[in-house]
């Protein structure tokens, strides 16, 4: 059972290995990104405050994504964790930690999806899921077999997020760069970090995420 985390800016990828490491491994995604925009869609206490920090690209408070994470963990005790876009700040970073170690766990690997900044505004303006079962498609990286159809449950009913735009993704991007690239050297000193090459073909990513997995087994 590994416990990793995905690390990258907005668009580098986590989301779509994530979701192909939860169905080849039976891992389980804990996406806060997905958590939040759940609480968001629900209109609960955590959605109504993290609406609006989310629409500008800003991250929401640790404290907040740390109890969401907290509150989910133990659902993937067995199969494993994927992190997918948490910890983004030294304090989620430490919080997990803490998370891990109170349920006799550990961290087995972290790794960063290394991307060229200027493509990542094409592969998130680009990017549509459907609206009924989520999977995630792209334009021209990832469209659909049968055009408007969805490959899964063959929904033709499919969403853009709110917070996909280019302005908003600039922002998200400036977020990562200040606040989640200085916790790279926090797993680097416990060797744990390993960078795969975020601008190859999506299969090929799979692949070196594989052969990094399977060392660590
Ligand atoms: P979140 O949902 O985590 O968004 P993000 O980090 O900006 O990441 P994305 O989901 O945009 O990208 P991804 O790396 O998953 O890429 P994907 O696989 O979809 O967070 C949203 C917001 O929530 C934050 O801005 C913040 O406000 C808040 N939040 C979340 N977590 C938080 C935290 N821990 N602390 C504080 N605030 C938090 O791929 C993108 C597209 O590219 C897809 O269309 C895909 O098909 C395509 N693609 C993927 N890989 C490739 C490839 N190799 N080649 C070509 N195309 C590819």
């Amino acid at each position: 059972m590994l416990n990793i985390i995905l690390l990258g800016p907005p668009g580098a990828g986590k989301g779509t290995q994530a979701a192909r490491l939860q169905a080849a491994r039976g891992m389980v995604q804990l996406s806060t990104g997905d958590m939040l925009r759940e609480a968001v869609a629900a209109g609960t206490p955590i959605g109504r405050k993290a609406k609006a920090v989310m629409e500008r690209g800003e991250l929401v408070s640790d404290a907040i994504v740390s109890a969401l994470i907290g509150e989910r963990l133990d659902a993937a005790a067995e199969q494993g964790a994927i992190f997918d876009g948490f910890p983004r700040t030294r304090a989620q970073a430490e919080a997990l930690d803490l998370l891990l170690t109170e349920r006799g766990r550990k961290l087995d690997q972290v790794i960063e999806l290394d991307v060229d900044e200027d493509a990542l505004v094409e592969r998130i303006v680009g990017r549509f899921s459907c609206a009924k079962c989520g999977t995630g498609y792209h334009d021209v990286f990832r469209p659909t077999k049968v055009p408007a159809v969805c490959d899964v449950c063959g929904s033709t009913e499919f969403k853009r997020r709110k917070d996909d735009n280019e302005q908003t993704v600039r922002t998200r991007m400036a977020e990562y760069r200040a606040k989640t690239e200085p916790i790279l050297p926090y797993y680097e000193e416990r060797r744990l970090l390993h960078r795969v090459d975020g601008m190859a073909p999506i299969d090929q990513v799979a692949a070196e995420i594989d052969v990094i997995l399977d060392g660590a087994v």
